[in-house]
């Protein structure tokens, strides 16, 4: 199997050399393989949000080296990065823009990545192929492709997002808890639908959640991370065998806390 990602020793420092200096991933390899779909878990401030950051370019990494699909990627700017990498948030709002309408993002969403964007106003072909993928939400969206994306529900605006991050096949998917501001229907609406994506593309995928049962449900192998370090890494049969108490022993087990935090138990 080919290698679509690999960290080599990644360190990040905030406020290096300041009394706020603070070391948040201490040397993480890590290697994702074509069409993993990896959950990640751990606590408020484990480094999760940073980890994925770092893949994404959103900052420089202090140290190490990151391959995306055989390209050294570490010093590629975000923006560049972005041709290739999909990104969804806790905030419906990050994916899509307010203003423009529901045809007019998905429009945005088409020319990632491409050099050359001289389509101005939309054509039919290209709106047919919006309507379809819409139709595939089942949320009704086709029939509403001049309407304005700020009138969505989160939930409805969450779904497009994904599929603005989908259109054209990134070479990974990242998701940063982009269902925890859902309420629990809505969440599973568009975390059913993050599944059925990513299994019909066969996309790379990284997804956070602090939810442990959607953790162990989705994926094909699962991190926890602690302290800026990957902790745990389970794949294949050992994953699908796990429970929701089995990750909470491990969760205490590797974090040298007896006390679970809220964040986890509650979700
Ligand atoms: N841009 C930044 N500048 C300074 N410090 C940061 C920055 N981003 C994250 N941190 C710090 O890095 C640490 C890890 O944060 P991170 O957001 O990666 O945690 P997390 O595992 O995603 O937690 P949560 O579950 O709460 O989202 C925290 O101490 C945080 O304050
Ligand atoms: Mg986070």
């Amino acid at each position: 199997m080919d290698a679509a990602l690999e960290l080599k020793q990644i360190h990040k420092i905030f406020e290096a050399g300041t009394v706020n200096e603070n070391h948040v991933l201490k040397g993480i390899d890590f290697t994702v393989q074509k069409g993993d779909f990896i959950t990640v878990i751990g606590g408020n401030g484990a480094g999760k949000s940073t980890f994925l950051n770092s893949i994404a370019g959103s900052f420089p990494v202090d140290e190490g080296t990151i391959l995306l699909d055989g390209q050294d990627i570490t010093h590629t700017p975000a923006y560049e990065r972005a041709a290739h990498i999909s990104r969804v948030f806790q905030d419906a709002k990050m994916g899509t823009a307010t203003r423009l309408t529901i045809e007019e993002n998905l429009a945005v969403a088409w020319n990632r990545g491409k050099k050359r964007r001289f389509a101005w106003g939309i054509k039919e072909a290209q709106r047919k192929v919006f309507k379809e993928e819409l139709e595939k939400l089942d949320l009704g969206l086709e029939d509403r492709l001049k309407m304005e994306v700020g009138l969505l529900s989160g939930g409805q605006r969450q779904a497009l997002t994904l599929l603005m991050a989908t259109l054209v096949d990134p070479k990974l998917l990242l998701l940063d808890e982009h269902t925890a501001a859902l309420d629990p229907k809505t969440s599973q609406m568009v975390l059913d639908l993050t599944d059925r994506i990513v299994q019909e593309k066969q996309l790379t995928t990284l997804m956070i959640t602090h939810n442990m049962e959607h953790a162990i449900q989705y994926g094909n192998r699962l991190i926890m991370m602690n302290n800026g370090q990957i902790v745990v890494d389970v794949s294949g049969d050992e994953k699908q065998q796990l429970t929701v108490p089995d990750l909470l022993a491990l969760f205490k087990q590797n974090s040298g806390n007896a006390v679970m935090e809220d964040a986890l138990l509650l979700s």
